[in-house]
């Protein structure tokens, strides 16, 4: 698969850095990346807050940032980040040696819902793995429901607008549930 490649203007920017105080996975919100190297640090702050058990979905088009951003989580899971790439071919690659293990899944090539299934991804998760899914949006919804989802948008010139939700498809929240 061809991925994209992207320019990186924006560095003139850079001062809009990635957030710092990592709140875990489950706090709504929503920031900039202007570049590779921010969107990875995202990634890190996030996987700060992985406790295993989660279901990660990277959602947005092609070349947007998701394999980049599952870097940063793994570098925080203790896990080296390069060894982490598209995993177009192989569908589900295991990550072990860190604090927790990650799977990291790429559903771009999959069409049906029944394939899925078969993965056993419900079986990892309840071992206690993480499980970062790109093109999460084609898990069914039974495995998407508790998910945490981050959503990638293209907002031009290598920026990115990253949103990360408590639960797929739950609008942007203000306060948590309590
Ligand atoms: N702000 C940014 N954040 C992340 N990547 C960026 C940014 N600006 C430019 N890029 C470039 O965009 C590309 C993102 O590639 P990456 O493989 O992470 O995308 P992807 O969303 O996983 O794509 P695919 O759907 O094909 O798997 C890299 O080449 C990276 O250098
Ligand atoms: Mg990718």
């Amino acid at each position: 698969m061809v991925i994209p490649r992207r320019s990186r203007s924006g560095a003139a920017q850079r001062s809009a850095a990635a957030p710092s105080a990592p709140a875990g996975p489950v706090a709504p919100r929503a920031t900039f990346s202007l570049s590779e190297e921010e969107t990875f640090e995202l990634g890190r702050a996030f996987g700060r807050g992985i406790r295993g058990g989660e279901i990660v979905l990277l959602q947005g088009d092609l070349g947007l940032g998701k394999t980049v951003f599952a870097r940063g989580v793994a570098a925080a899971l203790g896990i080296a980040p390069e060894d982490v790439s598209s995993p177009s071919f192989t569908l589900v690659q295991e990550y072990t040696g860190g604090r927790i293990p990650m799977f990291h899944v790429d559903l771009y090539r999959i069409d049906a819902a029944e394939e899925i299934g078969t993965l056993g991804l419900e079986e990892i998760v309840s071992a206690g793995a993480v499980v970062v899914v790109e093109w999460g949006e084609k898990l069914p919804p039974y495995l998407r429901r508790d998910a945490v989802t981050v959503r990638f948008h293209d907002v031009g010139e290598g920026s990115r607008r990253i949103e990360i939700l408590p639960t797929s498809g739950a609008p942007s929240r203000a306060s948590g549930d309590a």
